[in-house]
């Protein structure tokens, strides 16, 4: 096998050796790590320099103590690229397969070596970035382009378009920008332009991998840009602040939440409002766990303006996210926005997002 050839000449067999020679094991993560990985990914898993390998890797190694880097990464993830080998999930051929070397156990060891290269529990894991639903807004700092889109099926055309970019910085922060633009019919005319732009700040307040939950605050502001007599945003400063929450349920099954307000700074033309929204999504993997994934997901989503004759509205939102390329870091999610109450000049729409974490690579990488 290249794989045992380059990473030291050990399979997970304990291989016949003389008598009086001291055992190998392969026991522990670091063990594991020593006998089959640390030839390429070097002492500490911080990557192996150039002169020690003799060859030139046509990809960089990654170097699991930075922590901003490793943290992101999914176990899952992990588990594909060391069983399939780093094709599987879009990487360098380099990284050969273990799926006949090492056990899933022993996978799941080494794992957990890795995992340890970054001491600090202040990062939160990426296993606790779920999937991205339509309208509930993860908890998860993400370094993210969205181009999402939302279409009217009735006879009141409207098609309205954000394109977000999402930047995280430091170990808990994101910045967020949106810049909404629609186009909408009234009467025979089309009006189109840009809606309201938005800025904002996520902040993770808690995460925890053995509880399975992560938990941010976001404060956002909407600038004036819109016109609400054209049908294009609110046209009114805007203050929204809410938290979210995400909660990893058993078998890659899990729950976004997310409530807070909407205080527009004059309420004559435009009334606050309070919201939540709860996503309940469940990810399939196809190749038995080390493929594409597919992640169907239902949504409910309830308003309530705070004015004299105000209704509450409900929807519900089923919706269907898939990961395009293997390295799963561009994805798109398709659904339909469904009035359930207050359904009175509410259209049925079908939204659709497009998604790229660009820390994950560009977007032409891990196809
Ligand atoms: C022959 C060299 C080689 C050996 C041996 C090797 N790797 Fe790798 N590995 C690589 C390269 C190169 C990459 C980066 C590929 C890329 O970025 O395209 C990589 C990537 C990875 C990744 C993906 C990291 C990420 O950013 O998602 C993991 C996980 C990994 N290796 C684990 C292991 C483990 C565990 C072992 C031992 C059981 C091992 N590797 C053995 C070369 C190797």
């Amino acid at each position: 096998m290249v794989a045992l050839a380059y990473g030291g000449g050990l399979s997970a067999q304990t291989p016949p050796q003389p008598p009086g020679a001291p055992r190998l094991t392969l026991d522990t993560g670091r063990q594991i790590f020593e006998g089959a990985c640390i030839g390429c990914h070097g002492p500490g898993a911080t990557g192996q320099p150039l002169s020690t390998l003799g060859f030139e890797p046509p990809a960089t190694f990654p170097d699991f103590s930075d922590c901003n880097g490793s943290t992101r990464e999914r176990t899952f993830d992990w588990r594909a690229t060391i069983h399939e080998g780093g094709p599987g999930r879009g990487f360098s051929e380099i990284m050969p397969s273990f799926a006949d070397a090492l056990t899933l156990e022993q996978i799941d060891t080494v794992m957990a070596y890795l995992r340890e290269q970054c001491p600090d529990p202040a990062w939160p894991l990426g296993e606790l970035n779920l999937p991205r639903a339509l309208f509930t807004e993860k908890a998860f700092p993400e370094d993210e382009w969205v181009l999402t889109t939302a279409a009217n099926t009735n006879r009141d055309g409207g098609v309205s378009s954000a394109i977000i970019y999402e930047k995280r910085f430091g170990v808990r922060n994101q910045l967020e920008l949106v810049a909404p633009f629609s186009a909408v019919q009234q009467g025979r005319t089309w009006n189109a332009g840009v809606g309201d732009l938005v800025a904002g700040y996520k902040r993770v307040l808690f995460s925890s991998l053995p509880a399975g939950s992560i938990v941010s605050a976001v404060g956002e502001f909407a600038v004036p840009t819109g016109h609400a007599e054209r049908g294009l945003g609110l046209g009114v400063p805007k203050v929204e602040t809410f938290a979210a929450l995400g909660q990893i349920l058993p078998r890659l099954s899990f729950i976004q939440f997310q409530a807070g307000g909407e205080l527009p700074t004059d309420p004559a033309r435009a009334p606050r409002a309070a919201f939540g929204r709860l996503a309940f999504g469940k990810s399939f993997a196809g190749n038995q766990g080390f493929g594409r994934l597919w992640t169907p997901i239902v949504e409910v989503l309830v308003d309530r303006e705070f004015s004299p004759d105000a209704h509450t509205s409900w929807d519900i939102a089923p919706q269907f996210q898939v990961s395009l390329n293997r390295r799963q870091h561009i994805r798109v999610n398709v659904g339909v926005k469904h009035p359930v109450r207050n359904t009175d000049g509410r259209s049925t729409q079908v939204v659709f997002y497009a998604l790229w974490d660009f820390f994950d690579g560009g977007l032409r990488d891990g196809w």
